[in-house]
């Protein structure tokens, strides 16, 4: 674990025996449309009323232009560039294998090659299966081809190695060349491709690399390399990002440079709700301050500190916090074992599980909704279930994950140091 660039390391082992690498972090494509949906997406936007919502009148209309236009992208870039030259973006991020990851495709090299990734705000490297990596290990992965690149260019001696909190590793060769990220292009990011990859990932056909978004984390190349999250703020027209993940949905998306109004209920005056990030983190850190479940167990804690990350598909919380939710599930047992515990309860006894409700400092209230408490089937023991919901010890920072961040639209703005979170449809 010399290399462990991760919070999340002392999590019990069980958990991801059981699992794999569903626990660590996940995100796929942009969804085309078609002129008929023009006119009222249009509406829409002119009847926004919240009085808290802020346009951003020219990231809007280049969106708009970009979503909308018949313009070719070369007309676009100038139309762009004669409005303030800065960037911004949509990327799709896909569910798959019921929520245990959120892939999105994004491009690598001239010309870009889409590779499925997700997007993790809990790691900082980038890193792709390649031309590079060891046929055993590439299976039936995608991989970008160096060769193919015109603009691909190895950084000297550039190696690198990661090992994430569940244990998976993977490590090779350090390239700069472009990225394509939702249409934000980045010229010449830092570009980790692999030689070899761990079982983890080679078991996981889904995934072609990771990209790292925490929030000011360096990244594992030697020598040191500026992390892809550095050169992709100042070329945003606001240094944020958004996240919507969907449950069970290819509707999910992240914006890049702008926050959309559309994906949030801002026609009824809901609004952003901003939380400062930890002084001094280097991860997507904050506070929460209380805790309630189904209306009735409540505890609260001025100082309770979370991490929220999408490469990590569960909620991991302290004891206490998790105790106080499954007294509240008919049934449910910790079930100890040498190497850790996990969350149980009866699939089938249950009329629902209870919503898990985590309050802000600033007064907002998420819920996550009772039915993505439930996180999958117990393999070891008949009709048993294991929630979204599990331990981490006391001295960690607790994890927000995917059950967590899939409840919400948040907003990770890195040039006010601030998470934002508010409320939206849930399917
Ligand atoms: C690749 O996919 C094919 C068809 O889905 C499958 O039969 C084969 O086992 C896969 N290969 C590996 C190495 O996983
Ligand atoms: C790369 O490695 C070689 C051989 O070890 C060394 O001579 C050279 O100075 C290194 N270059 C850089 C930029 O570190
Ligand atoms: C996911 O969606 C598919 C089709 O939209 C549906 O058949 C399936 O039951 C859903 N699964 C869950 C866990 O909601
Ligand atoms: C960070 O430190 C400043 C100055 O000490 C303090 O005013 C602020 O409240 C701190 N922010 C957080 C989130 O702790
Ligand atoms: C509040 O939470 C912090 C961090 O989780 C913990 O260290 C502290 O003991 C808790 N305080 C109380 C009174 O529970
Ligand atoms: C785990 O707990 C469940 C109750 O949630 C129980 O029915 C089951 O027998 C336990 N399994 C093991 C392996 O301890
Ligand atoms: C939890 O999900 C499993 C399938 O993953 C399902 O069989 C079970 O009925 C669900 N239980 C509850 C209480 O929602």
């Amino acid at each position: 674990m010399a290399t462990n660039i991760s919070p999340i390391c002392f999590i019990p082992f069980l958990i991801f025996l059981l699992f794999g690498a569903l626990v660590q972090a996940i995100p796929t494509n942009n969804h085309g449309t078609d002129g008929s949906n023009i006119a009222s997406r249009s509406i829409k936007v002119d009847l926004k009323t919240n009085p808290n919502y802020v346009p951003n009148g020219v990231a809007a209309y280049a969106h708009a232009l970009k979503k909308w236009s018949s313009k070719t992208p070369g007309e676009l870039a100038e139309s762009l560039a004669a409005m303030g030259g800065s960037m911004f973006g949509e990327l799709g991020a896909t569910s798959v294998k019921g929520d245990r990851e959120f892939l999105s495709s994004v491009g690598f090299g001239t010309p870009f090659q889409f590779l499925d990734v997700y997007l993790d705000t809990g790691s900082s490297d980038v890193w792709v299966y390649s031309s590079l990596t060891q046929a055993e290990d590439v299976g039936n992965h995608s991989t970008w081809v160096i060769a193919h690149s015109k603009t691909a260019t190895p950084v000297e001696n550039g190696t690198w190695i990661v090992q994430y909190s569940d244990g998976s590793a993977a490590y090779g060769k350090v390239f700069t060349d472009s990225i394509n990220l939702g249409d934000v292009i980045i010229d010449k990011a830092t570009i980790e491709a692999a030689i070899s990859v761990s079982d983890e990932f080679i078991s996981d056909e889904d995934i072609d690399g990771i990209f790292g978004l925490a929030y000011s984390l360096p990244n594992r190349a030697s020598p040191q390399q500026p992390t892809v999250m550095s050169a992709l703020l100042p070329l945003l027209s606001q240094p944020l990002f958004t996240i919507d993940l969907r449950h069970n949905s290819s509707n999910g998306a992240y914006t890049f440079g702008y926050i959309d109004g559309t994906r949030f209920l801002s026609d009824s005056g809901e609004h952003v709700h901003y939380t400062p990030l930890a002084n001094g983190s280097t991860f997507w850190q904050f506070e929460f301050v209380s805790v309630h479940i189904g209306g009735t167990n409540d505890v609260h804690n001025d100082s309770f500190s979370a991490i929220a990350d999408t490469g990590t598909s569960l909620m991991l919380l302290h004891s206490e916090v998790a105790k106080l939710y499954y007294d509240a599930v008919p049934g449910a047992q910790y079930n100890y074992t040498t190497s850790g515990g996990i969350w149980t309860y009866p699939c089938h006894t249950l009329p629902a599980l209870p919503d898990f409700e985590l309050g802000f400092a600033n007064g907002f209230v998420v819920t996550v909704p009772g039915r993505y408490m439930n996180y999958s089937v117990f393999p070891y023991a008949e009709d048993t279930c294991v929630g979204g919901l599990q331990v981490i010890p006391d001295d960690d920072p607790q994890i927000l994950g995917d059950v967590f961040l899939k409840s919400v639209y948040a907003v990770f703005d890195a040039g006010e140091a601030q998470i934002g979170f508010a409320k939206k449809d849930l399917d």
